[in-house]
């Protein structure tokens, strides 16, 4: 299978000091994948590199250098918003009626083809959903896998990322080693998905680092390929349908739709 490469080279700085690169190594994460610029320390920071990654505070981060550019972007399971909704009622989140359904079997195998900073992949694991999770930008995929790996060390939370595998690449290509699935999950970054201040500062790095997702339709193709029993795509409330095409149902919320497209 041909897959076209639409990673965007966005330009970014790495603090490749003995931490880091050991945490690489912890990670199994090769440095070749990183295409910014390394710098030995933080006094090398070439100013017009708007972003650095680093190992800080024994998390790896994604930091905006411009003033007032908000929070690094960080992925952690055991606070914030993400920790928040994790230790609630799962069974009440959107996504977790969509691909569940009514569907009460804990081991509902699902491939996330989309992982990004992997907060659907944590609810769905939360849920009790088997999920291998897939993800093609070489920043994003070590920022996740960086913060899966310190989940698996808290008590609290092994338990629920030990059923969370983490891919490295495009769905399409990761995805054929693994056989079929129950449910397929897409939330593919289309342009301007939300107008809220909080997401948009956190948007903005993250839409620099990861761009649009242009190959969606062929994402979404190759989804109701692989499903068994359903395709969720996930969707900005009032947005089209994916290639126009009507889901089985969809679950709205108040600014998010998550299209639910039945296969057998
Ligand atoms: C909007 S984000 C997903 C956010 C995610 N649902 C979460 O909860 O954090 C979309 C992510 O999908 C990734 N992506 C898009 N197409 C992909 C593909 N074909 N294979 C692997 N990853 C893909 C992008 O790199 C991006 O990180």
């Amino acid at each position: 299978m041909k897959i076209d490469s639409v990673i965007q080279n966005m330009p970014y700085t790495y603090l490749c000091d003995d931490p880091f690169l050991q945490r690489l190594d912890t990670l199994g994460y090769a440095r070749s994948n990183l295409t910014g610029v390394g710098i030995e320390s933080a006094s090398a920071l070439v100013h017009d590199s708007p972003y650095l990654l680093s190992l800080t505070d024994q998390r790896i981060q994604l930091a905006a250098q411009a003033k007032g550019a908000g929070n690094p972007v960080v992925v952690d399971f055991s606070c914030g918003a993400i920790g928040f909704r994790g230790s609630q009622n799962v069974r009440q989140e959107l996504l977790v009626k969509a691909v569940l359904g009514r569907d009460k079997r804990a081991a509902m195998s699902v491939l996330d083809m989309t992982g990004g900073l992997g907060r659907d992949s944590y609810i769905l694991a939360c849920a009790g959903c088997k999920v291998t999770t897939t993800e093609r930008n070489p920043v994003v995929y070590l920022l996740l896998a960086d913060g899966l790996y310190r989940a698996s060390l808290d008590s609290e939370l092994m338990s629920i990322v030990g059923n969370i595998s983490l891919l490295f690449g495009d769905a399409r290509l990761s995805a054929e080693k693994v056989c079929s699935y129950d449910a397929v999950y897409l939330d593919p970054m289309f342009p301007e998905r939300s107008k809220s201040a909080l997401v948009k500062k956190e948007m903005r790095v993250f839409r620099d680092v990861v761009g649009t997702d242009a190959d969606v339709n062929e994402l979404f193709t190759y989804a109701l390929e692989v499903a068994t029993k359903k395709v969720v795509v996930k969707r900005p409330r009032k947005s089209s349908y994916v290639m126009d095409k009507k889901p089985t149902y969809s679950v709205e919320g108040r600014s998010s739709r998550f299209d639910v497209y039945q296969r057998g």
